[in-house]
């Protein structure tokens, strides 16, 4: 086990447990293999999962396995206890009612961020979305700007999450805090490009989409996770939003006339400036564009 809160003579960092949460779903079960592979010589990981079956799939692999849910404060005591660090990538949003996404993305969250601090965790990397910033920027968003959460497509899902980054951010004792706005995430067998298919005959031709493939996900939280300097907030994107067009391409669907004919409210909605990223951790996307990935396979 790491000693907490210590640094080894050589003036590096002493090794982790780092707790991710979320591990099975479309994000953590492709980011917790990575992690294993790149921790530092003596981290450990465990996930927090809710079905014992489907943890089975990370022990395999090196990991410890906490069985819960995120909701049973019980349960966020054991999956702290002696951590180090914590990934929290879970998350409700996939057509849950919108008082499941408050109680799992906000009262959870914060819930997770008290237990941490009372286990002595060190460090706190909280998953967020670019959704958070809402719309009428009229540029890339950066992460000083105001948030203008809302709309009515995603439900309490972009509120949830910012207020869970808000309470965070207050919250005495967690004082090594990052936070990481993901794109919309694909790749590596992720059927999210498919189902865009739900929405984009909704959204004009020319409608962007900022986008981030689920290894460059897993770099820039790997970034977040172990940079020393590391603080506060970090969007996580490739450097080439598409259009609602590219959207149909990608997914060999012709696109609807009627499509070309809709205004774009603002052009710049989810398009998100990855600067910051880019120049204080090093952030590089392996697959700047969709496309990259498309030609290596890797959709
Ligand atoms: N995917 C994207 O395009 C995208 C974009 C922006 C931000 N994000 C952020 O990225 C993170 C991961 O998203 P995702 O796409 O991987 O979501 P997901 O596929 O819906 O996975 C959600 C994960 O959270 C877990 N979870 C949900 N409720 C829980 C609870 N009550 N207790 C314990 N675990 C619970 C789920 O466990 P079960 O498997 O048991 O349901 C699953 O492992 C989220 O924080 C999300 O806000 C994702």
């Amino acid at each position: 086990m790491a000693t907490k809160n210590a640094k080894s003579t050589d003036n590096t960092e002493a090794a982790m447990v780092i707790l991710v949460t979320g591990a099975t779903g479309q994000v953590g079960r492709r980011f917790v293999p990575r992690l294993l592979q790149n921790t530092a010589p003596g981290d450990r990981v465990r996930v927090l999962v809710r079905d014992a079956a489907r943890g089975e799939r990370f022990a395999e692999l090196g990991a410890e396995v906490v069985v819960g849910d995120l909701r049973d404060t019980d349960v966020l005591g054991k999956a702290t206890a002696g951590a180090d660090a914590v990934v929290n990538v879970a998350a409700a949003f996939r057509g849950v009612p919108d008082e499941e996404a408050v109680a799992v993305n906000r009262d959870a969250a914060v819930e997770l961020g008290r237990a941490a601090v009372a286990s002595g965790v060190r460090r706190f990397v909280q998953v967020s979305t670019g959704l958070v910033y809402g719309s009428g920027r009229g540029r890339p968003m950066v992460e000083g700007d105001e948030t203008v959460p809302g709309g009515t497509m995603w439900g309490a899902y972009p509120q949830s999450k910012w207020e869970a980054e808000q309470a965070l951010v207050a919250m005495d004792g967690l004082e090594d805090l990052r936070i990481g706005r993901l794109p919309f995430v694909y790749g590596d067998g992720d059927p999210h490009i498919a189902d865009a298919m739900r929405w984009a005959p909704n959204w004009p031709a020319m409608q962007r989409l900022h986008m981030g493939h689920h290894a460059d996900v897993a770099q820039g939280l790997q970034r977040l996770l172990y940079a020393p300097g590391a603080s506060g907030v970090y969007n996580i994107a490739d450097d080439a939003p598409v259009t609602t067009v590219e959207i149909f391409q990608l997914n060999g669907v012709p696109v609807p006339p009627e499509v070309y004919e809709k205004e774009v409210p603002d052009p710049w909605h989810s398009v998100m400036s990855t600067t910051r990223i880019r120049h204080e951790l090093g952030y590089r996307p392996l697959f700047p564009s969709v496309w990259t990935a498309r030609d290596a396979g890797a959709l």
